[in-house]
């Protein structure tokens, strides 16, 4: 198929080839079943269901894993690598639950392109819908799929107008389904004239392709029902009468999405979607610091942390920093420089993930995403370079939308507490407080459920048995201003004052009120909800 992601000829091969990309969807819709057949597909996995019986296997390590799998959410994410034909695939796990919206936010700065993935029964589900938002912000490219269609489902046309209404996005079909539930027998594939049929028998196995001349092949007619024949051309003629056809441009604009449909369980349309990754997602796109842009066919390497996991094996208490990498080769051994310690790293055992598994990358393109181990060194928004000293953007901060006091159980361990609200806030899994005033600390989550992962985490990690209460204040802003201003501005308040993990101040209430006092009696002062984290 035509490559119209092509859109930077100059990039060498090795770069262009590559299509780094997210998965979004509701729990439920499919998400570990797509991506286990991409890794079939794409050769990095023998057989269907590796992929769950790994994560299996992974979960019992811990109670907190245990508790993820009990809660049928994934609160953890990982970079997996494969290839597809002459392409690299680089896919980035989302975190599925809405209580963890900042790291998916930042997640999705580390893509180029995402995947919706939408259940054909159930339609834009809530957490979809969410999720769309924050690649909106981003004006990511979307492809979408509509999976189970071997299940009862909605009309083709409802789809395609809930999506349109429901996100404000234009949607070209790129196969047009034939028959429902039982009935379903396959795809109609627009973009090529051919007709895909689905096996039902072998769940593993791609289905029987032909190629058609065009909608009226009298070929057509041995494969489908006559009713089904006669309701697909019908169909097919008012979908490209009424919708907008595949404009590649405007796909990559983020305006338009072209929506395959299939079965995941199945492998029914996998590579179609695959093909529609390889042609209409695009290659590494360029990356924003401060003063500069980064191009990808950058000769020097440069990288991002924009996520950081610890303890993915609790025996060695290690850290992964997932590294987007923005421009250049990277090979295994090389020094790079940590900008914010302004120290030199040997990168010596860097991971790539394959499947389940990491493997060591002895080489790296610009848009891959590489796994550090280290002892705590790499942060989020951290930069890798090869000595200048960027500072990339655009990988924010969210103020808290929940406050709440972690006391140890035991008070005379609160160094241990300390030790362990700094890894977690390092981590990016909360938000740490220390109050000017009193001792202890203040955790800033976004949803509850978060401090339930905490306080099990820091009990299974650290041995020590944490409570969360409820605090006098509700809402964290970030103080900005220059330094005298901001001095003043701390000194004059110190019962509303404390510092974040960086050291920054934060200005803690319970009022709204106290928040417009501010703007209006400081007027040199600013309180942000937003904080740009490039590692300084
Ligand atoms: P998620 O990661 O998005 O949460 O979804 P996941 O892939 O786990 O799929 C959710 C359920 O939907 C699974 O069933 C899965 O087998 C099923 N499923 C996925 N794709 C299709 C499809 O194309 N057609 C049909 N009919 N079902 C599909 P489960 O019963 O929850 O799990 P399992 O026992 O099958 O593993």
């Amino acid at each position: 198929m035509l490559d119209h992601a092509q859109n930077r000829p100059e990039l060498p091969p090795e770069i262009a080839r590559r299509r780094t990309f997210a998965i979004i969807s509701h729990p439920d819709a499919g998400k570990t079943t797509l991506t286990e057949k991409f890794l079939l597909f794409g050769g990095a996995i023998q057989m269907a269901g590796q992929v769950r019986a790994k994560g299996e296997a992974r979960r019992t390590r811990s109670d907190f894993m245990q508790m993820e799998k009990d809660r049928g959410i994934s609160v953890s994410a990982s970079a997996m690598s494969f290839d597809f034909g002459t392409y690299r695939f680089n896919l980035v796990d989302t975190p599925g639950h809405s209580d963890f919206s900042e790291d998916t936010y930042r997640t999705l700065t580390a893509v180029d392109a995402a995947v919706m993935v939408i259940d054909g029964a159930k339609g834009v589900e809530s957490q979809t819908r969410k999720l769309f938002e924050v690649c909106r912000l981003r004006d990511l490219p979307i492809l979408t799929f509509c999976n189970k269609m071997d299940r009862e489902s909605r009309e083709t046309f409802d789809i395609i107008d809930e999506i349109q209404q429901n996100l404000a996005i234009d949607v070209t079909p790129a196969s047009w389904p034939i028959g429902r539930g039982a009935e379903f027998i396959g795809c109609y594939d627009l973009l090529r004239n051919r007709l895909e049929l689905m096996d039902r028998a072998d769940r593993n196995k791609v289905g029987e392709t032909i190629v058609l001349d065009g909608l009226d092949d009298p070929a057509m007619e041995a494969h489908i029902p006559a009713d089904l024949l006669a309701q697909l051309r019908e169909e097919v003629e008012m979908a490209r009468e009424l919708l907008p056809p595949l404009d590649p441009k405007s796909v990559l604009e983020g305006h338009l999405t072209p929506i395959w449909f299939g079965s995941a369980i199945n492998s029914f349309g996998v590579k179609e979607l695959m093909d529609g990754i390889a042609a209409y997602a695009p290659q590494p796109q360029i990356q924003k610091a401060e003063n500069r842009q980064i191009a990808p066919e950058e000769d020097k390497v440069t990288g991002f942390v924009f996520k950081v996991q610890a303890n993915m094996d609790p025996k060695h208490r290690d850290r992964v920093a997932f590294v987007r990498l923005a421009s250049g080769h990277f090979e295994r051994g090389m020094k790079l420089l940590h900008v914010r310690s302004k120290k030199q790293m040997s990168i010596a055992s860097p991971v790539l993930f394959l499947a389940a598994d990491r493997e060591l990358a002895e080489e790296a393109w610009a848009g891959d995403i590489i796994g550090i181990p280290n002892h705590g060194q790499l942060r989020i928004g951290d930069a890798l370079t090869e000595g200048e000293a960027l500072r990339f953007t655009g990988i924010p901060s969210f103020a808290p939308e929940l406050l709440q006091a972690c006391r140890a159980g035991d008070p005379m361990k609160a160094k241990h507490l300390d030790k362990a609200l700094t890894q977690f806030a390092e981590e990016g899994a909360a938000k740490v407080f220390k109050p000017v005033f009193g001792s202890g600390f203040i955790v800033g989550v976004v949803g509850q459920l978060q401090y339930e992962v905490l306080a099990s985490r820091i009990e299974l990690e650290y041995g020590l048995p944490v409570r969360f209460e409820p605090t006098q204040f509700t809402s964290a802003r970030w103080v900005a201003g220059d330094k005298l201003a901001v001095e003043k501005f701390t000194a004059a308040n110190k019962q509303h004052m404390a510092t974040d993990s960086d050291g920054d101040p934060v200005f803690m209430t319970r009022l709204q009120w106290d928040i417009d006092r501010v703007a209006r009696d400081y007027p040199d002062i600013r309180l942000t909800s937003i904080k740009e984290m490039h590692g300084t």
